[in-house]
């Protein structure tokens, strides 16, 4: 079963495209404290094309790469209404191949958790490095292993989208502790001349450990910059946390914008400033000490914070290890059987308590 063929029509008129109107919110904070100021923009998995139309209105040349057919007829719809010239490509990520080069690439949402094969991720971010500039940034964030096994199994069905003429349901969600998949069912209704039309997706979702992210991204030669848990207050993953957002730049690039050249002559004009103060004060016996920084003082930083919170997922099974208890304490009970696709199914046939059973 296609994902985002007739789900698609829904996508875009739903909730979803708000939550990269909201990225694209906080990208240029983002790119201030990185010091970034991208100009050509590759947008991977930019389904109905709401942050890459946002990107072009600020006037950056932007491309975006989706395999959806239909996610992109809206995307090209959206740019047409808004008036900016995006660039749409149907492609995979996986196999990607795009003959320019970009000064940032971004993957929102859930769409890298659609890689279900540790190999499909470490192939989606070498390609990523193949199209990012010297020095360029590759900006992304997944679902964790939580999202998927806990958070996703406490909402065993509920409406995203009820309006007069659509109604979308998440249901029967179910995950699998030994391949880190969870499953959804997407039912979506559209009222049509003569009652209601009907259809059906099945979703899978693969949850990463930060250490099988960060393996895949230096396999790539990407660098890890930092990791948040929650982008806006840009703060460390946490065990619970829903998201991780990952900001990485190509390996042994070095890029000699004004920034950089700016900062190094403020460096340099310091680290001159304070051997000359330095020098002065010891020439002169009677003299007073001078309130000017000695030698031994560090020049402010400007190095970025590198949060590594190795300890987050070290060992590698410890989120899994939360997911799995936090199933326990949420009502969900361990002692599962896997079912004949794999997965574990969830029933709710005891009032007030989930139960995990085949
Ligand atoms: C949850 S949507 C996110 C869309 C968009 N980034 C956003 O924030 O609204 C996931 C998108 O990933 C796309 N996708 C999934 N697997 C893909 C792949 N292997 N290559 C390219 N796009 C893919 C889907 O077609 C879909 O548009």
């Amino acid at each position: 079963m296609a994902i985002y063929r007739e789900f698609a029509r829904f996508y875009a008129s739903g909730p979803y495209p708000e939550y990269s109107r909201r990225m694209a919110e906080l990208l240029p904070g983002v790119l201030e404290r990185f010091g970034a100021r991208p100009k050509a923009v590759l947008d991977l998995a930019c389904g109905e094309g709401t942050f890459a139309v946002i990107m072009a209105q600020r006037g950056l040349k932007v491309t975006g790469v989706d395999a959806s057919p239909e996610m992109l007829r809206f995307a090209r719809k959206k740019a047409e209404e808004a008036g900016v010239a995006v660039r749409f490509i149907e492609q995979d990520m996986r196999s990607l191949a795009l003959a320019e080069k970009f000064d940032l690439v971004t993957c929102w949402y859930d769409s890298l958790n659609y890689l279900l094969e540790y190999d499909e991720l470490a192939k989606t971010f070498s390609n990523v490095a193949q199209v990012l500039n010297l020095g360029g940034l590759f900006i992304f964030d997944m679902n964790t292993i939580y999202t998927l096994a806990v958070f996703w199994q406490q909402r065993p069905c509920h409406i995203e989208l009820d309006t007069p003429e659509m109604l979308v349901i998440h249901h029967n969600p179910c995950y699998d502790f030994e391949s880190n998949i969870a499953r959804l069912m997407i039912t979506a209704f559209e009222r049509e001349s003569k009652g209601w039309r009907r259809m059906d997706e099945e979703h899978r979702e693969r949850g990463y450990t930060l250490s099988q992210i960060r393996k895949a991204l230096s396999g790539a030669g990407l660098v890890e910059l930092v990791c948040y848990g929650n982008l806006r207050e840009m703060t460390e993953p946490k065990p619970d946390s829903g998201r991780v957002f990952f900001i990485a730049r190509r390996r042994g690039t070095r890029v000699w914008n004004s920034e950089r050249i700016a900062r190094l002559i403020y460096w340099s004009l310091w680290a001159s400033l304070t051997r000359l103060t330095s020098a002065a004060t010891n020439s002169s016996l009677t003299r007073k000490r001078s309130s000017v920084p000695n030698s031994k003082e560090s020049p402010p930083s400007f190095s970025l914070s590198m949060s590594k919170t190795e300890s987050w997922d070290s060992p590698a099974s410890t989120v899994n290890g939360m997911a799995r208890r936090s199933c326990f304490t949420a009502g969900l009970d361990r002692s599962r059987k896997r079912s004949k696709n794999g997965f574990s199914r969830l029933s709710s046939n005891m009032p007030g308590r989930v139960r995990l059973g085949s």
